[in-house]
């Protein structure tokens, strides 16, 4: 049996530069032995439609059998208009058809949503944990992760430059982990 958790992890933008990516890759570099991460791609899915479901195209084969071979999941987002970005939200729906045959049942969950503004993607990071009250994904309470200001957290090559939120996403790590023995017994 490994003794490592395999956590899949949804970026909420789908730009190059994007400051969710660039978090995303600072929570696969800090991670613990224990704690495997990888971003699953969502920008070639398709807009969800009932009418595949009965015949889904590959692409959406190969995202749910991914994602259902993962022990948690972990959505790393920006906030658009005050909610989800639509890229995220398709996937979480394409993840879940056809009903009664969602990927995400009972995956442990966290959410960390991220903004160069000073609230920190507070309004996506809760319209996220609503669809997931309904997908059956215990979402991790504490601590919660809204990252502001994240035009200034990166050097030129893109990677972490502020110590502080790299002990953050340390604690958040360490929490989550336990937070998957929890939710997610072996
Ligand atoms: C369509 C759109 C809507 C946005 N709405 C918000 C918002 O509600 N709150 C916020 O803090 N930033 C908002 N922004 C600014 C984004 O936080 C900013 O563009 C950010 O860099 C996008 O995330 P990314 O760097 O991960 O791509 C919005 C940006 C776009 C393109």
């Amino acid at each position: 049996m490994s003794t490592s958790r395999y956590v899949a992890v949804f970026v909420g933008s789908l730009r190059k530069e994007a400051f969710s990516r660039k978090i995303a890759n600072a929570l696969i570099a800090e991670a613990p032995a224990t704690l495997k991460l990888a971003i699953h791609e969502i920008g070639q899915l398709p807009l969800y439609n009932a009418d595949y479901e009965a015949d889904p195209p590959a692409v959406v084969i190969e995202f749910k059998q991914r994602l259902a071979a993962a022990d948690a999941v972990l959505f790393v987002t920006p906030e658009y208009n005050r909610g989800v970005p639509g890229v995220l939200k398709n996937a979480i729906d394409v993840g879940s058809r056809p009903y009664g045959k969602s990927a995400w049942e009972g995956k442990p969950g966290a959410v960390v949503s991220v903004s160069p503004g000073a609230i920190g993607g507070f309004g996506a990071n809760h319209a996220l944990r609503q669809s997931l009250v309904f997908l059956n994904v215990p979402a991790m309470q504490q601590p919660e992760a809204y990252i502001g200001g994240a035009s200034k957290l990166f050097d030129e090559q893109g990677a972490l430059k502020d110590e502080s939120t790299r002990e953050f996403l340390q604690k958040f790590l360490q929490a989550f982990e336990a937070w998957i023995e929890r939710n997610a017994p072996r």
